[in-house]
């Protein structure tokens, strides 16, 4: 078993204020969450992608709050020291801020660290409701998973300039906001650069180009078990021994900026 000090806000803080880039994985269960700790993956994100990955369905929309909360503590039970960030599901933080406060803490009361929402503009003052009580929040913009079917399918965000000067505009606010990460999907490496140098907190691409503070994946996408071919996975597995070695491989390659490589997996 390792001896991991904690992973916590703190020291996200300190890796970013180092130039130390974050491993973050999606995890979904006690046993995976278990391994992927061991292995040195710093945040585990319980992603509402458990409705596509584990339930077989083409969105993420249908997930709910519930299910949420029980693969958090799934997550939460297998895991030592690893900063874990729960999803909060279509629907359960767009009527209010209290509604959101709600929600968050079902999945606080789990045992997650902090809760991640989609969106900028209108989550601004949500995010500053639930950081202003104690919830620490992680924003995510660019392509936003629960908007697939308002944003015309998997498309690339913030192509051209006025789509990357909203997107600008509202990685600001939210970091004003009080959001203390920033998940940032397919967008172009350049924009995703540009942004992580310009603002004060950490940004975990995916699909994003290697000029992020940290990279996200899909956990089954990047152990090749989704058959999915997305652009910027890569599948860990090919060539490793095993599940460990594969997430390994995946953290040294991040922390060593050899994961993406912005030639085969960016945009
Ligand atoms: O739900 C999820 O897995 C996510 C990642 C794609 C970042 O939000």
């Amino acid at each position: 078993m390792s001896n991991r000090k904690a992973v916590t806000l703190h020291r996200l803080r300190e890796m970013h204020a180092a130039g130390e880039k974050i491993a973050m994985l999606t995890c979904y269960d006690a046993a995976f969450a278990r391994v992927l700790d061991e292995a040195g993956v710093d945040s585990l994100l319980v992603g509402d992608s458990l409705g596509t990955v584990l339930q077989g369905r083409p969105t993420t929309l249908a997930v709910s709050i519930e299910e949420m909360a029980y693969h958090t503590g799934c997550v939460v039970r297998g895991n030592r020291s690893a900063w874990v960030i729960a999803d909060m599901p279509f629907g359960s933080y767009q009527q209010s801020a209290e509604a959101a406060m709600r929600n968050a803490t079902l999945l606080m009361q789990q045992g997650a660290h902090m809760v991640k929402l989609e969106g900028g503009g209108w989550t601004a003052p949500i995010v500053r409701f639930l950081v202003d009580r104690g919830v620490p929040v992680c924003a995510h913009l660019g392509f936003t998973p629960q908007s697939v079917h308002a944003l015309g399918g998997y498309r690339v965000q913030g192509r051209d300039e006025a789509a990357a000067a909203t997107l600008r505009r509202h990685a600001a606010e939210l970091a004003a906001s009080g959001a203390e990460l920033l998940v940032l999907e397919m967008v172009p490496a350049a924009l995703a650069r540009d942004l992580t140098k310009s603002l004060p907190i950490p940004v975990i691409g995916i699909g994003a180009g290697v000029g992020c503070s940290g990279q996200v994946l899909v956990l089954h996408d990047m152990l090749g078990l989704t058959g999915g071919d997305f652009k910027f996975v890569r599948n860990f597995l090919d060539g490793a021994d095993g599940i460990e070695s594969a997430v390994r491989k995946y953290v040294a390659d991040v922390k060593g900026g050899r994961f993406p490589d912005d030639a085969l997996h960016s945009f």
